[in-house]
């Protein structure tokens, strides 16, 4: 078990759906977390509601300088023990996602680039960054250090219809967890990831409840409806706290296949 109340906890993304469920749920356990994100309002206002050293730090993920900058300010609060990304990123240059589309054009590799950039680039970095930190730590008495949880998709699994790009990137991100856990595992460090199925979070906007019932939530098996972003956080948790859980990429989706 990581001993996350003596410990910090990064967020990335911190401010939204699963990255806000993760933090409450850390800084419940007694982590001191830093909400990374770009969203300045929601971010300040979660860590004045988390409170125990809890800090918003602007940082965009599509930069190494500001994750480096999370990453520091993380392990300053205290040993960094738990790093979950679960960030979004900027959308792409152009709209699509089909490497043919419905008019005959081709998807750019400025559109593929940008989404493999922002979800896979972006993971690599901030686990790369938040494992250097973590190998300072002193190891605890079970000689753990830390634990990193990065965010897939079932899309990376089975694709999601038209988002090439997507599921490549997340696909990616499925890839790399079991070699940088044999990697990382010398300096107890973990590496984990969760693959979403379809969550109500911020990332759709203003549809309404009945909307996404009738539109996604129906599609899900058992149960009939799509996932709460506190879910996503209870099995964070579980993860930060189960040190058998390692190199694997957990589904967590009611079942759901595209
Ligand atoms: N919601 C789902 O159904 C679902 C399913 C599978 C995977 N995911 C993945 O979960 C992750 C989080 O998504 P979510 O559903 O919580 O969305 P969300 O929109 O609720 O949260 C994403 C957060 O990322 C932040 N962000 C955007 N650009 C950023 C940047 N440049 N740097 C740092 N942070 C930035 C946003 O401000 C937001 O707070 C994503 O990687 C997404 O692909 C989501």
């Amino acid at each position: 078990m990581v001993d996350i109340a003596n410990g910090s906890a990064l967020v990335t993304g911190g401010a939204g759906g699963f990255g806000g469920a993760t933090a409450r749920r850390l800084a419940a356990k007694g982590a001191k977390v830093v909400i990374a994100d770009v969203a300045d309002e929601r971010g300040q206002a979660l860590a004045k509601e988390l409170g125990n050293g809890a800090v918003y730090v602007r940082t965009d993920i599509t930069k190494e300088e500001s994750i480096a900058e999370a990453v520091e300010t993380a392990a300053k609060l205290a040993p960094l023990r738990a790093a979950v990304i679960v960030h979004g990123g900027p959308p792409p240059p152009d709209k699509g996602g089909r490497v043919i589309g419905r008019d005959g054009s081709r998807l750019s590799l400025a559109h593929f680039a940008h989404m493999v950039n922002v979800y896979l680039n972006s993971a690599f970095c901030a686990t790369a960054h938040a494992a250097e930190a973590m190998a300072k730590n002193e190891p605890l008495a079970s000689g753990q250090r830390g634990v990193i949880i990065n965010t897939a998709s079932i899309a990376g699994f089975e694709g999601q219809p038209g988002q090439v790009p997507y599921g490549a990137a997340k696909g990616g991100v499925i890839g790399m967890t079991l070699t940088l856990a044999r990697d990382l595992a010398p300096l107890g460090i973990r590496a984990m990831a969760i693959a979403p199925g379809t969550f109500h979070t911020f990332a759709y906007g203003a549809m309404s409840a009945e909307d996404l019932q009738e539109r996604f939530g129906k599609m899900i098996p058992n149960p009939k409806r799509m996932g709460d972003p506190d879910e996503y956080a209870q099995l964070a948790q579980q993860i930060v706290e189960n040190d058998f859980l390692n190199g694997t990429t957990i589904r967590l989706d009611g079942a759901q296949r595209f």
